[in-house]
């Protein structure tokens, strides 16, 4: 029996891979590939992953682990000095997750409206008529309203119901749902004549084309995708049962989020290549080209469509409860109120913040989105800020014996390179990546 409101090993595994597996690597990650020349940026991509993303995930879970509660208190309880100022980052880092949820969901909002659209056989035909319905969606505030209301308030509701019951129950039923579909529309993919061209434009790598712009989106793609960063490992990790082996658990998780983002590659650029359109096309890859595609495709569109808005709305949603759960631990322990009433009090600010993102895009607030605004600066320089305080926290405000008694059996002979990585290189390489992605570098 495990202990109440803890994960199961399997729980755990799910509901992490359910955060990093999301948008991101549904839509960012092909659209970034798309960017910087497929195959040379996947390479750099993947060694990033598995040098730097599973070093910084390590930090992020032995930190909630051994703390056993949200960021703020862990960071507070662990630190070997400057106690305040850790609990204070703890809380920053917090509350990057909600800001990252207030946007998030209305993204989530327009999957729900495409979904519809599929469904009703209302995808655009053509190109040109693809953008005019993508305008409408992002402009449409009632309906992000309504539909962005219906999962901001689902996805409150289910990490008010605690991790056992909530989070953990979530991603037992959608996270094999999600990779059915994929493995569905990757067999689909196969069909495709663009399929070869597929493989050919992920995985065939021209050195010449790698570039220090390329390895720094590369590298901040593979936090991205990890969910790391921002407390989110960290919180997950608090509700562990003892025992658990954290690199395996890596590993899995790893292997996950992965496969789906190659997944996703392949399907997309299949049928970039089958059907024509850009492969650079940044977010109109998903909106315009592929619900083109789909309309394109008569009956067999429509379903394949519904299953592919459905499975990124599905991502998406073991996202975004994620994000909520590091605020709302930290706001239920410290302040002893029972979850509910806590997501109750983090709903609200988090709501205000999401109208305003809604009637930025109605054009209310002035020029530019405030959507594009918030993820320009969450992903660009909170991100990679929060990662790398949670670098330097483990190399060098943990005491040494705390950390190498909680990993060292999984780590083996690897303990003492990784503990040099988050000591020296990830804080340097991950200030670099910060100066890189807002263009300094
Ligand atoms: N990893 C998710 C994705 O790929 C997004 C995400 C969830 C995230 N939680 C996060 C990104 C925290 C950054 C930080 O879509």
């Amino acid at each position: 029996m495990k202990p109440s409101n803890t994960f199961s090993r399997i729980g755990f595994v799910l509901a992490t891979a359910g955060s990093a597996v999301g948008l991101g690597n549904v839509i960012r990650f092909p659209f970034v590939m798309g960017e910087n020349g497929g195959g040379a940026f996947f390479l750099i991509y993947m060694i990033s992953i598995l040098i730097m993303g599973a070093s910084v995930m390590l930090s992020e879970m032995l930190i909630g682990y051994k703390g056993q509660a949200g960021p703020a208190s862990s960071f507070e309880t662990l630190a070997t000095k400057g106690n305040k100022f850790w609990k204070n980052i703890g809380w920053g880092i917090s509350s990057f997750s909600n800001v990252i949820f207030s946007y998030y969901v209305i993204l989530l909002a327009w999957i729900v409206a495409y979904v519809w659209l599929s469904a009703t056989g209302g995808l655009p035909h053509d190109a040109d008529h693809a953008e005019s319905i993508f305008a409408v969606v992002r402009g449409d505030m009632t309906s992000t309203f309504l539909f962005g209301g219906i999962i901001f308030t689902l996805s409150f509701y289910v990490v008010a119901k605690g991790i056992t019951n909530g989070i953990e129950k979530l991603n037992l039923v959608l996270m094999p749902a999600i990779l059915l579909i994929f493995m569905g529309m990757l067999l689909y993919s196969f069909t495709l004549d663009g399929f070869d061209e597929a493989l050919i434009f992920m995985f065939h790598v021209d050195f010449s084309k790698i570039t220090v712009h390329i390895v720094i989106a590369a590298i901040g793609m593979s936090f991205f995708t990890l969910s790391l960063g921002t407390g989110i490992v960290l919180s997950y990790s608090a509700s562990l049962p003892k025992g658990v082996n954290l690199v395996r658990s890596i590993g899995y998780i790893i292997v996950l989020d992965t496969s789906i983002a190659i997944v996703s590659g392949l399907m997309i650029f299949s049928f970039v290549f089958t059907y024509g359109g850009d492969p650079s096309a940044g977010f109109g890859l998903v909106f315009i080209t592929l619900s083109t595609v789909f309309a394109s495709m008569g009956v067999w569109g429509e379903v394949l469509g519904v299953a592919f808005f459905v499975a990124l709305l599905f991502a998406g949603i073991t996202s975004s409860v994620s994000m909520i759960e590091p605020m709302l631990k930290t706001v239920h322990r410290r302040f002893h109120i029972s979850r509910g009433k806590a997501a109750l009090y983090l709903a609200m600010p988090t709501a205000l913040l999401s109208s305003a993102v809604v009637l930025s895009l109605g054009g209310y607030l002035g020029e530019g989105s405030l959507l594009d605004q918030l993820d320009y600066i969450l992903s660009n320089v909170m991100l990679p800020f929060g990662a790398m305080m949670t670098t330097i926290f483990v190399g060098w405000f943990m005491h040494k014996s705390t950390v190498e008694g909680a990993v060292n059996n999984n780590l083996g002979h690897f303990f003492g390179l990784w503990y040099v990585i988050v000591k020296y290189i990830a804080p340097i390489a991950l200030i670099l990546v910060m100066f890189g992605l807002i263009g300094m570098i």
